[in-house]
């Protein structure tokens, strides 16, 4: 996998680093294009990420009034559910910050979740406003975690998302632990035009799908498909999530 792959000693070194790198990360592009778009991810890893930079000393270093949020993926619960990624980043991190509320660009997981999927890939596109029209994303950071079967984002193996090659968004049903079913999601086009992909992995409950997904062989896992054609690919693991690899 061609991937920069940093292990660090655990979950708070991984929030620290990550919360380093989206401070950078803003602060460039909002000096070099005047806004930075960043795609959150949902789970139970990046609660902490975003607790960091809604404190000091993040919080002063990152151009809140630039920054435009987005979500890699969704669940279909009304925003107040706790089991919405948009619930998450709202606690968090979103209502401790003065990011403007027109730059928070959720997916509207109260609707139905063709019509959510069709909604939030309008919003993209506006977004990017391509010149000939067509639908096309560039995140200057996309966060992703990582599912014990290979999920990330909501593409599962085998899901019929994974086959995407055009649209930026899509609705997906799938059971996993307990949480909410139906699913919006960024396609496999979408999360492999961003300018940089980092994933955010702890736990020795990851150890075996961290192992396949770095250095497995094929395309089968989903978050092995997570390849940015023009970006860079970074894996943020713990002690814990990594101490089946490299041996
Ligand atoms: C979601 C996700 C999902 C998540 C992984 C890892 O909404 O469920 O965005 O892809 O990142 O399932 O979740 P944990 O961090 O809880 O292990």
């Amino acid at each position: 996998m061609d991937a920069e792959i940093l292990i660090l000693p655990d979950p708070e070194a991984v929030a620290h680093e990550a919360a380093r790198r989206t401070v950078a990360l803003s602060r460039d592009a909002a000096g070099s294009r005047g806004r930075f778009s960043v795609a959150l991810s949902g789970g139970s890893t990046p609660g902490h990420l975003y607790r960091l930079l809604a404190a000091e000393p993040y919080r002063a270093q990152i151009p809140w009034g630039e920054v435009h949020l987005f979500w890699g993926d969704e669940r279909c619960v009304p925003p107040s559910d706790p089991g919405s990624n948009y619930y998450l980043a709202r606690e968090t991190l979103i209502s401790r910050v003065p990011v403007p509320p027109g730059n928070v660009h959720r997916v509207r997981g109260e609707l139905e979740p063709g019509r959510a999927a069709r909604a939030y890939e309008q919003e993209i596109q506006g977004f990017f406003c391509d010149p000939h029209g067509g639908l096309h994303a560039r995140f200057d950071l996309i966060l992703l975690g990582l599912g014990e079967d290979g999920h990330t984002a909501s593409l599962f193996p085998d899901s019929p998302v994974l086959a995407e090659r055009e649209r930026l968004v899509a609705a997906a049903t799938v059971a996993y632990q307990d949480r909410p079913a139906e699913r919006v999601t960024l396609t496999l086009p979408a999360l492999n035009s961003a300018r940089q992909v980092l994933f955010l992995v702890t736990g020795s409950a990851k150890a075996s799908i961290v192992q396949a997904v770095v250095e497995g062989a094929g395309q089968a896992l989903p978050a092995r498909r997570i390849q940015p054609a023009a970006g860079q690919l970074s894996w943020l693991l713990d002690a814990d999530a990594a101490r089946l690899i490299g041996g």
